[in-house]
């Protein structure tokens, strides 16, 4: 059975401190020009049905930057938006490349894949998680703060995929969690019965609670992708938009944090992502060096 990353709960604790402590030092390296290509002859395949800026840059760059290939397919260019099914492309597309990353809508669809698939399977986003996005955010806030522990992170907005990848992390290093949601847009049941077994994890509805003195705020699109944007959502998440405002109740020397791509005006303004506490660009710019350490733990062997 090969090793897949469908959600960061697949690696144990040290696995991904190591997987972190890992993408720091590879950033050096390629600051510094220096440069290696253990995945030479490896070859990454991405499917991507939904669309993406950084995950498919950041991903063929990180690959390409080790001494290896990826290619990436479409719904439309491919035989999936005919049809063809999620295991058979899944056998096919093992039989030639050493990864395969698939963006997809429903969970199940990657799991169908990794259930059959003879190479790695990686999560590049699904409804329900988005694994990878949270290596580069936990790698920025280890790069700001040297840390995770003694920390508090409010994620204020819709409880998506992000929200979900959250609780994730939190149950796994421990650090405070306040999750702050309008009462529908909750996180996934199956995250809220873990979040709820868990001491450092916690429900506030009221935004200005859930950051008071908190390090790190996290916020999301109120419209996952695939979802209707309408306005009477957009007047429940009114309250839940990170403005300056809001962004007072937090440490003075708050980071505030952003997967992208923003909707400037709906859950973030301009002064807060362009503002002086922003690390926004930096999570970009890590997620080419934690999938460049998560490639290499996943296809360097394999
Ligand atoms: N954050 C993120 O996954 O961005 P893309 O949708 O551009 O890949
Ligand atoms: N929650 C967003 C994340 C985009 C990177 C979405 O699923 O569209």
């Amino acid at each position: 059975m090969p090793r897949h990353f469908l959600k960061l709960t697949d690696f144990s604790l040290s696995e991904l401190e190591a997987l972190l402590k890992e993408a720091i030092r590879l950033k050096q390296d390629w600051k510094k020009g220096k440069t290696s290509k253990p995945l030479s002859n490896k070859t990454l395949a991405m499917v991507f049905e939904k669309s993406s800026t950084r995950t498919r840059v950041s991903f063929e760059l990180a690959c390409v930057q080790l001494g290896g290939h990826a290619l990436s397919l479409s719904t439309s260019s491919s035989q999936l938006g005919r049809g063809e099914t999620y295991e058979d492309t899944a056998r096919v597309l093992s039989r030639y490349a050493d990864a395969i990353m698939l963006r997809t809508f429903d969970h199940d669809n990657l799991e169908a894949m990794a259930k059959v698939a003879s190479v790695p399977v990686i999560n590049g986003l699904t409804d329900l998680f988005h694994p990878v996005q949270i290596l580069a955010d936990l790698q920025t806030i280890l790069e700001k703060r040297s840390s995770l522990k003694d920390m508090t992170l409010a994620y204020v907005g819709d409880g998506n995929n992000l929200a979900n990848s959250w609780i994730h992390a939190a149950s796994l290093f421990g650090f405070e969690l306040r999750v702050s949601c309008p009462q529908t847009f909750h996180p996934h049941e199956s995250m809220v019965e873990l979040a709820l077994s868990k001491k450092n994890i916690h429900f506030e509805k009221d935004p200005k609670k859930a950051l008071k003195g908190a390090h790190v705020v996290y916020t999301d699109t109120w419209f996952s992708m695939g979802q209707e944007v309408d306005k009477a959502k957009k007047r429940i998440f009114a309250p839940y938009q990170l403005n300056d405002f809001l962004l007072k109740n937090a440490d003075p020397k708050v980071g505030v944090m952003h997967c992208l791509p923003a909707h400037r005006g709906e859950e973030i303004t301009d002064e807060v992502i362009d503002g002086k506490h922003s690390w926004v660009w930096d999570q970009a710019e890590n997620r080419l060096h934690a999938q460049k350490a998560l490639l290499l733990a996943l296809m360097k062997d394999h």
